[in-house]
């Protein structure tokens, strides 16, 4: 009798024991999955959900047995079973890097699209709910289109046309003094060819259809900003995901978030270059199936290039990143102010500077010709992908 009390009450223990181990490796499962599902530039919406879905399956049987005093051997194999769904995601995740294989595929990008999180700062495009909600209405146009369909056209309002203005006219004069030679090139040609004007905002059908003629590459609307491996991933096919809608009207000279004024005045009139297309276009082939290390170094070649770079013209300095082009204040401060900071572009330092998410650069890195600094590029990447390590 007294025996068997004794083993009653040892197998209660190791009950209590392998119960204890089940709670722990179930939590720090979940603790890994929250770091596998992050992104290097943020979570990304399906990530976040997914995560939740994640957890919840593996907090269930947890919970069943804490919380309700549920005691069933079946909750045990949940258990394990939960457990080996997170160990195929980690397998999954290590193993195959997600990229696309054919142009169809960029379909699945706006869906992967990056979480805004601008709660902590103080902009008008970040409280105001009716702004929040046009925003989002013209973004999620992204979601249903296909690849080969027409992009659909906005029917902007008065409210959007007169910021595109005020920024159009105020950039325009800048262009005239600091933007490269090329850019300005290119600017004439979509004011020719695709309705570039301060009075109108132009349609992302006709420019992709321009500069398919131009330079063989095309857009595709997104909803928002994607992460530094999809965009590449939709320059490798010689796409470039622009937003449609307008930055708000109570802070026009700059904007938290990329927008129409930053994807289309900043960023196309350098995409009817044949040379500079071309660029972009091998950056992006670098990038598919690339390590996370690649991609960030990638990411920061891009960075301090198409989008904030630097090049001189008869001794002066003159801006070619859309990031600039793109944004009064940013285009002031870089080329008028004594404390930004301009240095030599060299792609092997520029991959380990760091830059803010929101805000000012500070840091601009400049080279004797848009040429320069596109063959110097092109370098680093022969080198890096025969030695991603360095
Ligand atoms: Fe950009």
């Amino acid at each position: 009798m007294v025996h068997s009390t004794d083993a009653r009450q040892a197998r209660t223990e190791w009950w209590l024991f392998t119960e204890a181990v089940g709670v722990v490796l179930t939590w720090l499962a979940l603790a890994f999955l929250a770091i596998v599902k992050t992104t290097p530039n943020g979570k990304s919406i399906r990530a976040r959900w997914e995560f939740y879905l994640s957890s919840a399956f593996l907090a269930f049987p947890i919970t069943c047995r804490f919380l309700f005093n549920i005691d069933s051997s079946l909750l045990n194999y949940l258990i394990i079973f939960a457990l080996l769904l997170a160990f195929a995601e980690w397998k999954n995740k290590k193993q195959k890097i997600w990229f696309p294989r054919r142009a169809c595929d960029l379909d699945q990008l706006p869906r992967r699209i990056l979480e805004f999180n601008g709660s902590g700062l103080d902009d008008p495009a970040v409280k105001d709910f009716v702004y929040r909600t046009r925003r989002n209405q013209i973004g999620s146009i992204a979601l249903t289109h296909k690849h080969g369909q027409t992009i659909p056209r906005i029917q902007y309002n008065k409210e959007e046309v007169k910021t595109w203005g005020v920024v159009y006219r105020a950039l325009r004069q800048l262009h005239a003094r600091h933007a490269c030679k090329e850019y300005n090139e290119g600017f004439a040609l979509l004011e020719a060819h695709c309705n570039f004007s301060e009075h109108t905002i132009p349609q992302l059908e006709d420019i992709s259809n321009y500069l398919e003629k131009c330079t063989d590459f095309r857009l595709r609307p997104i909803g928002g900003q994607l992460s530094s491996r999809d965009f590449l991933a939709g320059l490798a096919f010689r796409t470039f995901h622009a937003t449609q809608y307008i930055r708000h009207g109570a802070n026009p000279f700059f904007s938290v978030e990329v927008d129409a004024c930053h994807d289309l005045l900043g960023h196309m009139p350098l995409l009817t270059n044949k040379k500079f297309a071309d660029f972009s276009h091998e950056i992006g082939l670098a990038s598919l199936g690339a390590s996370e290390e690649t991609i960030k170094k990638l990411d920061k070649c891009y960075w301090y290039t198409a989008e904030f770079g630097l090049s001189k013209e008869e001794g002066r300095l003159k801006a070619y990143g859309a990031g600039l082009l793109g944004c009064v204040k940013e285009l002031q401060f870089a080329m008028e102010s004594n404390e930004a900071e301009r240095q030599a572009y060299d792609p092997s330092k520029a991959t380990v500077y760091t830059h803010p998410d929101y805000g000012f650069q500070g840091l601009y890195l400049f080279s004797e010709s848009i040429q320069e600094a596109m063959d110097k590029t092109r370098e680093f990447l022969q080198q890096l992908l025969v030695d991603p390590v360095q």
